[in-house]
């Protein structure tokens, strides 16, 4: 099993989101990891070339001219990385109810057509479907019940796996913002995690 990690934690060696990822990484015995942090390599963003060939290949069908080849590579590039893991595993702070630019960036580098989903006739179809997903994140604030909807995070991620055909994923939180109950959301965050590494046998 390979384990792709994709890490965006700006609070470098204060990073609450850090513990959670760390936690995961000392429960994995055996595997294999590589590890990209997004800060180090950013992904890129589709820009007039890139966009170009995104459309005239994924959507034409058509073959790329050199300059367009060029354009699209790094995406590709991390797109055949994506899809050469078992098991990817995501970790980064909620920034502004939702992912972090970066985070978003990165999705929409590798979501791409013919290769993590496609359409047959009208519907689309996920093509990730033997893989596992595990997002870790944290947040200052509480968002259960009537504030649910506020944790864009969840919401888009849940949409952008089902969309991509993940069957198994976990996306684990914990609330950072007092105190005196940060310990505990992150440990209760911990032992999610290890819950979860047990039942994928890692
Ligand atoms: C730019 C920025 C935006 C943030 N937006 C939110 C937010 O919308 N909701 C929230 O609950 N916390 C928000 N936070 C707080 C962080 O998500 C929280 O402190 C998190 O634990 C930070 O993780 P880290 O220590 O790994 O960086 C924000 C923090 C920053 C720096």
């Amino acid at each position: 099993m390979k384990i792709l990690i994709i890490k965006y934690l700006p609070s470098a060696s204060k990073s609450n989101t850090a513990q959670l990822l760390n936690h995961f990484k000392q429960g994995v015995k055996t595997y294999t990891i590589e590890e990209v942090d997004l800060i180090k390599n950013p992904p890129p963003f589709f820009n007039e070339a890139s966009m170009d060939a995104y459309k005239s290949r994924n959507f034409g069908g058509q073959k790329l001219d050199s300059v367009q080849s060029v354009a699209i590579s790094p995406m590709d590039k991390l797109t055949i990385q994506f899809k050469s893991a078992d098991l990817i595993v995501m970790a980064f702070p909620m920034h502004n109810f939702s992912l972090p630019g970066i985070i978003k960036t990165y999705f929409d580098a590798i979501m791409q057509k013919e290769q993590v989903f496609r359409y047959e006739g009208s519907k689309s179809v996920g093509l990730m479907t033997n893989k596992k997903f595990l997002a870790l994140y944290t947040c200052m604030g509480g968002y259960s019940g009537e504030y649910g909807y506020m944790d864009n995070v969840r919401s888009l991620l849940k949409i952008e796996l089902d969309f991509m055909g993940f069957k198994e994923y976990e996306i684990i939180n914990a609330t950072t913002g007092r105190i005196d109950t940060r310990d505990v959301y992150i440990s209760g965050a911990k032992e999610n995690i290890t819950k979860v590494l047990s039942r994928w046998r890692i």
